[in-house]
């Protein structure tokens, strides 16, 4: 018997870059069910399987999206959905242009004797998972480590790391590109240095991880925040933020790194994109940077929304509008 070998698959490393090209970006659209419905009873907006099918469906059918969007993540009930039209949502964003991915890791829980700082689960049976995530046409993946200036400690970033890295490993088996996010929130009143602090311990950490599992920086796409005070605290201008964010990162993270994608971590769109636009204009940077935004591409869209058909036109223009901005943040 002979086995063809297959040359037209994309490589983990050639995806990685797709996902980060100047110009386009990441929308995460990747709520757990509990958030998803959350936020659509804060619009006053009933939460059922079927409201969350449909407001996801709004944001990928929105026309001129994959302009500016190169990939969308989803939780894995979105995953599973079908369009209105009957197709799959992995199929429908790829014909869209846009690369689907899956979020796996399964949410938090106390790390023990950890003095307050979360771990990340979700490694029990993840190879099994992500095989059949790639079966159903996943590109890439994430996985969100959460840490708090107030309680990260480097046992919280080595665990967290090393999870991580666990899950970096086995996306690369399975052909899955891993988006790794260690996120230091920015809630609370902190200034700009305990920001710098814990997002370089929690860099630091993770790359010394993934050096030791065998990731293949090339082939992931690394999902940090801004170096920013607390949002409750003195804010700092974009100029500062991306100063800050670009020593820190240069400190801990390889040349080699395909591409840093950056959540926004419930900061305004303007500022958020302002930070960007900063951050992209530095030269020196050995890596592409761009956006995988939540809430700064989505929020408004929702509003405008609200659960009636009538505003789905509006809403996906708002949508773009915003995603266009980010986009051009890096342009
Ligand atoms: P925000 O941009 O709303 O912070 O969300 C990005 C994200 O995916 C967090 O995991």
């Amino acid at each position: 018997m002979t086995t063809t070998l297959r040359t037209d698959l994309p490589t983990l490393a050639g995806t990685a870059r797709q996902l980060t090209h100047a110009g386009r970006g990441i929308l995460a659209a990747d709520e757990s069910i509990k958030t998803m419905s959350s936020r659509l009873e804060q619009q006053g907006i009933p939460a059922s399987e079927a409201a969350r099918r449909d407001y996801r469906e709004l944001l990928i059918t929105a026309e001129g999206l994959s302009d500016w969007v190169s990939g969308v993540i989803w939780s894995d009930e979105t995953f599973g959905q079908d369009l209105s039209d009957g197709r799959p949502f992995p199929q429908a964003a790829r014909e869209l242009g846009v690369l689907p991915g899956i979020k796996v890791d399964t949410g938090t829980s106390k790390l023990p004797n950890g003095g307050g700082a979360l771990i990340t689960e979700g490694l029990d049976g993840l190879g099994d998972r992500l095989a059949s995530y790639a079966d159903r046409g996943a590109a890439f993946a994430k996985w969100r480590a959460v840490f708090d200036v107030a309680t990260i400690t480097p046992y919280s970033a080595r665990a967290n790391g090393h999870a991580l890295a666990r899950y970096a490993a086995l996306c690369q088996r399975h052909g899955i590109v891993p988006i790794v996010e260690p996120e230091v929130l920015c809630t609370g009143g902190h200034d700009l240095g305990a920001s710098a602090q814990a997002s370089s311990l929690a860099l630091r950490t993770l790359f010394d991880e993934l050096a030791q599992a065998g990731v293949d920086l090339s082939g992931i796409v690394l999902k940090p925040n801004f170096v920013t005070p607390g949002l409750e605290g003195a804010p700092a201008t974009a100029g500062t933020v991306a100063a800050a964010t670009f020593r820190v990162l240069s400190d801990t993270v390889p040349a080699s790194l395909a591409g840093i994608a950056f959540l926004s971590g419930g900061q305004s769109t303007a500022d958020v994109c302002e930070s960007l636009r900063e951050l992209h204009r530095n030269g020196d940077r050995p890596w592409p940077v761009t956006f995988s935004f939540g809430r700064a591409l989505v929020s408004d869209a929702l509003a405008a929304w609200g659960g009636d058909v009538r505003n789905v036109a509006a809403a996906q223009e708002i949508l773009v509008a915003n995603c266009r901005q980010a986009g051009q943040a890096t342009r």
